[in-house]
């Protein structure tokens, strides 16, 4: 077994600030792999895309944590603003908020934009594993839902802004539920190939 083998079952540290997103991915992972919180910051390069941010934060938390974590780094791109807030959504969202990013569109007729999400695996002193999700959808007129994080009340997936959603609906469509249902396919696979490569199945292989 590597360091990245997780059983179906086991636990895994899900390292982030953000109960939101901790609440989420508990969900979409569950019965397959049961998140622990770790609940710790990790610095966020200033990279062009999620992938890096997320690659390196899983490397460095990882290190810290001493065993297999995952984190997860979302943007949100605007077409109108030519993909911004995007590596900086964070940011973005601490200094104008929600009702900053509605005064960017003011006038817009272009609402179109696109959640991404990059979750990242890694064992202390291993190479991360990265999985990518993503949800199209559009920024609304106004705040709409009491539910969720971030910009879940301005962005619409449907017909429903993210904040309209309860957490497993959400999943369904997000960018990070998607992200998550990558890992967790791929955990899957991985048990299939570790079942196949194990000594009884060996051994009927060679008869
Ligand atoms: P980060 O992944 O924590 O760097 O997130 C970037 C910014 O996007 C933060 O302000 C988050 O609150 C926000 N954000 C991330 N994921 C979501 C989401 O699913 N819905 C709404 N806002 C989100």
């Amino acid at each position: 077994m590597g360091p990245l083998d997780l059983r179906p079952g086991s636990r895994l540290a899900f390292v982030t600030t953000n109960p939101g997103k901790f609440k989420e991915a508990g969900r979409a992972l569950r019965p397959l792999l049961r998140l622990e919180w770790v609940e710790m910051g990790y610095p966020e390069l200033q990279a062009d895309d999620l992938e890096t941010v997320a690659r390196f934060g899983a490397r460095y938390a990882a290190g810290l944590v001493g065993r297999p974590v995952m984190v997860e780094d979302s943007g949100l791109f605007i077409e109108a603003l030519r993909g911004f807030p995007g590596v900086y959504s964070a940011y973005v969202f601490r200094t104008l908020g929600n009702p900053g990013v509605l005064r960017l569109l003011d006038g817009e007729k272009n609402r179109r934009a696109v959640f991404r999400s990059a979750v990242a695996l890694c064992a202390p002193k291993g190479e991360p594993l990265v999985f990518r999700g993503e949800c199209r959808g559009r920024i609304a007129r106004e705040g709409r839902g009491r539910g969720g994080f971030g910009y879940d009340p301005i962005f619409q997936a449907g017909k429903k802004a993210f904040a309209e959603m309860a957490t497993a609906e959400k999943n369904e469509v997000s960018h990070r539920g998607r992200a998550l249902r990558a890992l967790a396919a791929w955990v899957v696979r991985q048990q299939k190939r570790s079942g196949r490569a194990s000594p009884p199945a060996r051994a009927r292989a060679g008869r």
